[in-house]
C-alpha cells in the first residue's frame, strides 16, 4: 500500500466522520487512558488472522454488518445460545468469522482485563479487515458497549434481503440513518467474500410467475459460468466467490466496475444501476478508487453508530460469546 495515499486518505474519512453525526457519544481513541494498546492488539490479531486465511477479512466485515443492522452495534450477533437467548440472532443466518472474533478478544485481553467491548472489538477488527483487504485505514470512535440480548425474530425485518430492489434499500439503510450513498458505498464490500448458489440460482433459472426469464441484468457469458458452477436444484449449498473477475479477498471499487458489466451476483447489487441517482454514485465510484474508499470509510463510521449503547448501558463482556451472568 503507497503510504501517502492512505494518509491523504485517513484525513478524508475523519472529515467525512466528523461531519456525520451517527456516532453520537462515541469518542476517537475512547481506550487511550483505560486500555491504550486495545486498537493495536485488535489489529495484531486481525493482520494475523487474515495472514492464515485470506477470507476472514470479508467474514469480520459481515459480521460487524449484521451486528450493527440489528439491535445497533452492541455485539449481539455475538451471542450463543443460552437460557437468557434461547434463540440468538447468529442461528438465523449463517456467519463466518465467530472463532476470529474470540481469539482477537483474547489478544486484547492479554493487554486489559474486561476494559475493551466486543462491539467496539468487532468495529475495530472490520475496520483493521478493510486494512489488510483494500489498502486503506481510517479512524473508528470507540465506546459502544456489549447488549444484553439477541432474538432471531428481529432479523427478517432489519438485515435487507438479496432480492431486493434499490427503494426497499434506501427505506432498509435510511431506518439506520444511512443515505443512498452510504448504500451505493458500503456494498462495494460485495469486492470481497463468498456466497451461496442459494441466492443466486433465482437470477439463473426461469421459474414461472416469479422469475420468468434468466435475469437479463445479468452478464449473458457470466451467466453462463455461475449456471455450470450452480446447477439448478443442486440444493443451492455450494460456495462460490463474490467478485471472481479479479480477487474475492481484495476490497475494492472492483464491484463498481462488475455493475458496469452485469458481473455481480446479487439483485440488490444490480438494482443500483437502475435508478438514475445511484448509478451515478456507482460510476463515480468506479471511476475514483479514492472518492470510494473515503465514501466507504466515512459509511463504515456512521455505521459504527447505530444505536449504540454507551456509559453505563449494557456492560463489557468477558467473552464475546455470552452475557457476563453467564446466561
Ligand atoms: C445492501 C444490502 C445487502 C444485502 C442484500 C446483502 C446480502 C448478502 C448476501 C446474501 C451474502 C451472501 C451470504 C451467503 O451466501 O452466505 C452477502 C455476503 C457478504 N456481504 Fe452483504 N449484503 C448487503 C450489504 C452488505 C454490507 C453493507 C456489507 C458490509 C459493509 C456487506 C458485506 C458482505 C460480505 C463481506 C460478504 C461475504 C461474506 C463472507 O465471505 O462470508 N454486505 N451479503
Ligand atoms: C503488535 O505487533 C507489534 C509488531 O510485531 C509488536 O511490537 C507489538 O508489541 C504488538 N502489540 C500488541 C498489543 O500485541
Ligand atoms: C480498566 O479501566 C479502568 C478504568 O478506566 C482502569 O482503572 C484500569 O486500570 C483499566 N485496566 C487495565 C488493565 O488497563
Ligand atoms: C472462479 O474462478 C475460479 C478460478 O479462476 C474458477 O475455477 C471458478 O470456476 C470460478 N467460479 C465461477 C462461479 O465463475
Ligand atoms: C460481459 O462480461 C464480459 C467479460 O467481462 C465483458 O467483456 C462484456 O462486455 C460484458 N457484457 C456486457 C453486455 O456488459
Amino acid at each position: 500500500m503507497a503510504t501517502s495515499a492512505c494518509q491523504g486518505l485517513l484525513l478524508m474519512a475523519l472529515v467525512a466522520a466528523v461531519l456525520s453525526t451517527a456516532s453520537g457519544t462515541l469518542q476517537y481513541d475512547f481506550y487511550s487512558y483505560s486500555c491504550p494498546r486495545a486498537e493495536e492488539a485488535v489489529r495484531n490479531a486481525t493482520v494475523k488472522i487474515i495472514s492464515e486465511d485470506r477470507t476472514m477479512g470479508a467474514a469480520l466485515v459481515r459480521l460487524f454488518f449484521h451486528d450493527c443492522f440489528v439491535k445497533g452495534c452492541d455485539a449481539s450477533i455475538l451471542l450463543d445460545e443460552s437460557n437468557s437467548n434461547p434463540q440468538p440472532e447468529k442461528l438465523a443466518i449463517p456467519l463466518r468469522g465467530y472463532d476470529a472474533v474470540n481469539t482477537i478478544k483474547a489478544a486484547v485481553e492479554a493487554v486489559c482485563v474486561r476494559n475493551v467491548s466486543c462491539a467496539d472489538i468487532l468495529a475495530y477488527a472490520a475496520r483493521d479487515s478493510a486494512m489488510v483487504t483494500g489498502g486503506f485505514t481510517f479512524a473508528m470512535p470507540g465506546g459502544r458497549r456489549d447488549g444484553l440480548g439477541s432474538d432471531l425474530s428481529d432479523i427478517p425485518a432489519n438485515i435487507p434481503s438479496p432480492s431486493m430492489q434499490v427503494q426497499d434499500l434506501t427505506k432498509s439503510f435510511g431506518a439506520k440513518g444511512l443515505s443512498t450513498l452510504d448504500l451505493v458505498a458500503l456494498s462495494g464490500a460485495h469486492s470481497l467474500g463468498q456466497t451461496h448458489c442459494s441466492f443466486v440460482t433465482p437470477r439463473l433459472y426461469p421459474t414461472p410467475r416469479l422469475y420468468p426469464t434468466v435475469d437479463p441484468t445479468l452478464n449473458a457469458t457470466y451467466a453462463g459460468k455461475l449456471r455450470s458452477f450452480c446447477p439448478q436444484n443442486s440444493g443451492g449449498g455450494k460456495v462460490l466467490n463474490n467478485n471472481n473477475v479479479t480477487d474475492p479477498n481484495v476490497l475494492s471499487n472492483q464491484y463498481y466496475r462488475n455493475l458496469g458489466t452485469g458481473e455481480v451476483l446479487f439483485t440488490s447489487d444490480q438494482t443500483l444501476t437502475s435508478d438514475a441517482g445511484t448509478a451515478k454514485m456507482v460510476l463515480d465510484n468506479a471511476a475514483s478508487p479514492v472518492m470510494w474508499m473515503a465514501k466507504f470509510a466515512g459509511a463504515m463510521v456512521k455505521m459504527g453508530g447505530i444505536q449504540v449503547l454507551t456509559g453505563t448501558q449494557g456492560e463489557v463482556r468477558k467473552v464475546c460469546g455470552a452475557t457476563n451472568s453467564g446466561s
